[in-house]
């Protein structure tokens, strides 16, 4: 989310800020900017929208002078996707300017200090406050490095960013914390940037900089600090062998490779801000106003759909809310039953799907309150909805959606938790497991997903010739086996079906030969041993398994695939990515378009 680049060096500045834009844009792409020093004043041009409507702003002269400079492309978490809210961000005398990636939490606290000490706000960004910070730690301290360091201890949250002074043109200071940033050194320029492909044309030689870590650069030279103490770090440059075009995919085959392995920072992002850990209160203002429905009634298509079943699981075991969960397609055409005190919640990852537009709109009509969660701020469903959560998973280019799922589940889980809360129906020892084995999930699905990536790929072998594939589960994931049967139909064209495993012997177990394998997730939870009868009356018929479990299942069958285990419901969040990477993998063995499924769109804007 958001993408930043920021380059000093001996070419005009803009056309390489421009360039690097181009190749973040993935990251967002709702407003762009960018700040540069000439004539001894900052320069700030922005536009909401497209880089297009940046580079239209631009008028090729004086631009052209500077060798140095900051831009920005924004994917809006705070604020509407407008100019006001663009990047780069000012101080109230406009002698520094910055660009920001990742979300300040503390935010309004700060923002309450700032103004006590007379600062103005123009924009509603989080940003804002860290540009403030900054100015006020100049003043204090006469250094800008002393002020960003004083300015960063007083910030909680995620950023990553890179600032430009007026007074001190040609350098550039950057610092990160849980987001993306890394420094490209150049012979005579050095660039910094949130992914290497914004200045892959001019360097592959790069250094990557870690969480609390400052870098200060000119054209000639770059050093690190240690946020804080001001202690020199010392750092190693590395060679990315990497072509341009690869880059553009962060250095992955496909997008939905890279957007797989995305999920442990989209799991970062999403809970982000949202855990009071005093009190283990989950924090989400955007329903403040709203009250604890009676009844909940979700409507989605595909994966979001998916996630609306999920939901329903958790939903209606944490706060004992009933949950109906519909395909907008079919809802819309259905007569709408009003009921006292139920909330309509709609699941986009798109915010433009025409059959979920189409459902609010009707539900808007009859007076109903609508909660959107959705992942692009400022499309039609964050806009129409009375109360909306984005779900922080960033832009997702392949059209098979998967980052966007994982972000939505940890949100509705969040949901659950809050208004389970809200009705008294919290333990606290419940709240404690969530929020510890949430905070410990990033980092082992970040370590573990590339061994899960190399099983996939090693039993795709195997079941690729399949021309059709069962996928079941039972509870909780059910849901999930829908998915992993929708992802693999999706991209690799093998027909795949999702089943509730207990259902398999009403009628589809007739279709069970050695040719129809099955994929079932059977892990350690209550329902384990039911799954394990169900995968016995599969084998009494020949038919070959795969089953996704953890370690120590005593299941015999064809392939045992051992994933992580965690906290009950969070198990999730391994078996999620494992039915992406299978269907993943199988795609590409086939030899499919994986980015772009044929007769498929990412957005169906269409009835
Ligand atoms: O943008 P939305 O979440 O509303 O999109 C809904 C579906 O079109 C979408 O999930 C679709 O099923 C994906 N291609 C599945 O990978």
């Amino acid at each position: 989310m958001c993408g930043i680049i920021a380059y000093t060096g001996h070419r005009p500045a803009v056309p390489v800020l421009i360039e690097g834009l181009k190749s973040l844009e993935y990251r967002g792409y709702d407003s762009a900017g960018l700040a540069f020093v000439h004539m001894n004043r900052l320069h700030l041009f922005r536009a909401s929208g497209k880089l297009e409507a940046l580079e239209a702003k631009l008028d090729s002269g004086h631009v052209l002078h500077a060798t140095s400079g900051i831009g920005h492309t924004r994917w809006a978490t705070h604020g509407l996707p407008n100019e006001v809210n663009a990047h780069p961000h000012l101080d109230i005398n406009a002698h520094i300017a910055l660009v920001h990636n990742g979300i300040i939490e503390n935010f309004q606290e700060l923002k309450t200090m700032l103004v006590d000490c007379g600062c103005i706000f123009r924009s509603e960004t989080d940003t804002e406050v860290l540009v403030c910070l900054v100015s006020q730690g100049v003043k204090k301290t006469g250094s800008v490095r002393e002020a960003i360091s004083w300015a960063l201890n007083l910030v909680e949250g995620s950023y990553a960013f890179a600032l430009i002074s007026r007074d001190h043109p040609g350098t550039i200071w950057a610092a990160r914390h849980a987001s993306p940033l890394i420094l490209g050194h150049g012979t005579g320029e050095n660039f910094v940037a949130s992914d290497i492909p914004a200045f892959l044309p001019f360097t592959r030689e790069v250094i990557f900089l870690e969480d609390n870590e400052l870098v200060e650069m000119n054209s000639e030279k770059w050093a690190v600090f240690e946020v804080g103490t001001l202690k020199p770090v010392s750092k190693s440059i590395q060679t990315v062998s990497w072509d341009v075009q690869a880059a553009r995919k962060g250095g992955y085959k496909h997008f939905m490779l890279k957007e797989i392995f995305e999920q442990p920072q989209v799991i970062r992002n999403c809970l982000a801000g949202r855990i009071e850990r005093r009190t283990g209160n989950v924090l989400l203002p955007e329903v403040a106003n709203l009250s604890v429905p009676k009844r909940l009634h979700i409507i989605a298509c595909g994966t979001s759909y998916h996630a609306g079943l999920w939901t329903k699981y958790l939903m209606e075991s944490f706060a004992r809310i009933p949950v109906d969960v519909e395909i907008a397609s079919e809802f819309r055409y259905k007569p709408l039953v009003p009921e006292k005190d139920k909330v309509y919640l709609t699941i986009s990852q798109s915010g433009e799907t025409a059959d979920t537009l189409a459902a609010l709109s009707l539900i808007k009509e009859q007076g109903f309150p609508v909660l959107g969660l959705c992942n692009v701020a400022g499309s039609s469903i964050a806009r129409e909805s009375d109360h909306v959560i984005l779900t922080q998973a960033g832009p997702e280019i392949s059209v098979a959606s998967t980052k966007a799922m994982c972000s939505q589940l940890v949100l509705t889980f969040l949901l659950s938790l809050y208004w389970a809360r809200h009705k008294n129906l919290l333990d606290p020892q419940i709240v404690d497991r969530a929020v510890n084995s949430f905070d410990a999930l990033p980092d082992i699905l970040d370590q573990k997903l590339p061994a899960m990536s190399e099983t996939a790929a090693s039993l795709c072998r195997i079941y690729s010739s399949a021309r059709s594939f069962f996928f079941l589960g039972r509870g909780l994931y059910y849901p999930l086996a829908l998915e992993g049967a929708l992802k693999l139909k999706e991209i690799s064209y093998i027909h795949a079906e999702g089943y509730a495993a207990g259902e398999l012997k009403h009628g589809p177990i007739a279709l069970i030969d050695p040719d129809f394998p099955t994929l079932a997730i059977a892990l350690a939870d209550p329902l384990f041993r039911k799954i394990k009868s169900n995968l016995k009356e599969i084998q009494a018929r020949k038919g070959r398994i795969i089953a996704l479990t953890q370690e120590g299942s005593g299941l015999t069958v064809d392939n045992e695939w051992v994933i992580p285990q965690t906290w009950g419901p969070l198990n999730t969040f391994f078996v999620l990515p494992a039915l992406q990477l299978f269907a993943y993998e199988t795609a590409v063995y086939l030899g499919k378009d994986v980015d772009q499924p044929r007769n498929l769109a990412k957005s169906v804007t269409v009835e």
